[in-house]
């Protein structure tokens, strides 16, 4: 089952303007429109057809109109009206149904922009047609625009230390915890465990286990502990042991969704792992500790780390980490 918040396209079949099949799978892999008119050859969806014609290359060639017309009526429509568009004939209007485009047996002039992954990012339901496909081309333009750009929780997501206090829900908690959790991992083994550290006295203990360093971590109201073990992932014979790898990315996709809840999700090395490890009776390996909290109490951090909180991000040169094979 694909998972998404986004309604999906339906899987279906019908015939186009040649009498072909097309399928919903020619939408996948690919940004693409797709209206939904009543009747071919009626002034109003001309009107519609000719204006996605003519915007056609801007739509690079990805817009597909459907109606209950019987393939004859659409091949003739298409090519009367010089229609640059593919057609597609629904004559018991099924597929309008399953995008929403009915209102009982009522086919309802409709039109839908479709990512890559068959996801409707954006619709229109009764459609008024003046100047509608201009309107689409603008939408369509900016959800390309805006995928391309680089992930914003990613690319804002710092390692944060000016943590307040104010306590952090289950739900926050568990929604980190989620993100972890459909991580990618070798075979599916799902090695990463998670103790959530909340209460006040367990904190101060934990306290005790972090290096000096890490002071600002003293003001998180929850610290999650991450560990794993050998045997809870792949273990192949040359070596290759996957539980540091796969926890670590499920460690990345926790970071990210705090980031996009508006909180801090800082890991650290900084910290005693045998004391952790009795403290919280855990076994095999503590990876690391997550500082989770609220940003703002930049009064706790010394002058190295207040630089730190407000400057630019460092990395090494891009060309450093990377070259395209020749
Ligand atoms: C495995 C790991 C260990 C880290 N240990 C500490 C630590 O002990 N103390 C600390 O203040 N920051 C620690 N950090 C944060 C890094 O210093 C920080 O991610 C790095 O400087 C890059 O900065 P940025 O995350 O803001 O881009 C750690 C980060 C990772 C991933």
């Amino acid at each position: 089952m694909r998972n998404s918040n986004y309604k999906l396209i339906p899987e279906f079949v019908l015939k186009d303007e040649e009498k072909k099949d097309f399928s919903w799978q020619n939408l996948l892999g690919k940004y693409s429109v797709v209206y939904f008119y009543p009747k071919a050859n009626t002034p109003g969806c001309t009107l519609e057809g000719i204006d996605f014609s003519r915007l056609i290359d801007e739509f690079n060639g990805n817009v597909v109109g459907i109606s209950p017309d019987d393939c004859k009526a659409i091949t003739s429509f298409k090519s009367k009206k010089g229609l640059k568009v593919k057609l597609l004939s629904d004559p018991e209007k099924e597929v309008a149904r399953a995008f929403g485009a009915t209102d009982g047996e009522k086919l309802v002039r409709s039109t839908f922009i479709i990512d890559p992954w068959g996801r409707i990012r954006k619709e229109w339901i009764k459609v008024s047609v003046k100047g509608h496909a201009e309107q689409v081309l603008n939408e369509y333009k900016k959800i390309i625009a805006s995928d391309l750009e680089l992930n914003e929780n990613i690319s804002f997501r710092r390692a944060f230390r000016a943590v307040k206090s104010d306590p952090i829900s289950d739900e926050e908690i568990k929604t980190l915890i989620r993100a972890a959790h459909l991580a990618p991992s070798c075979a599916n083994k799902q090695p990463w465990r998670f103790v959530i550290v909340r209460n006040e006295e367990k904190l101060k203990k934990l306290h005790e286990a972090l290096s000096d360093g890490n002071y600002w971590m003293k003001y998180a109201p929850a610290i999650i502990v991450v560990h794993t073990k050998d045997e809870l992932d792949c273990q192949l014979s040359d070596n290759r042991n996957y539980a540091l790898y796969d926890t670590g990315t499920a460690v990345g996709f926790l970071v990210v969704q705090a980031t996009q809840m508006g909180l801090i999700a800082h890991p650290i090395a900084g910290f005693e792992p045998l004391k952790v490890k009795e403290l919280l009776n855990i076994e095999g390996t503590v990876i690391t500790l997550i500082a989770v909290g609220r940003w703002g109490n930049f009064d706790i951090l010394n002058d190295k780390h207040l630089q730190i909180e407000k400057s630019e991000r460092r990395r090494v040169d891009l060309e450093e980490i990377y070259r395209f094979d020749s």
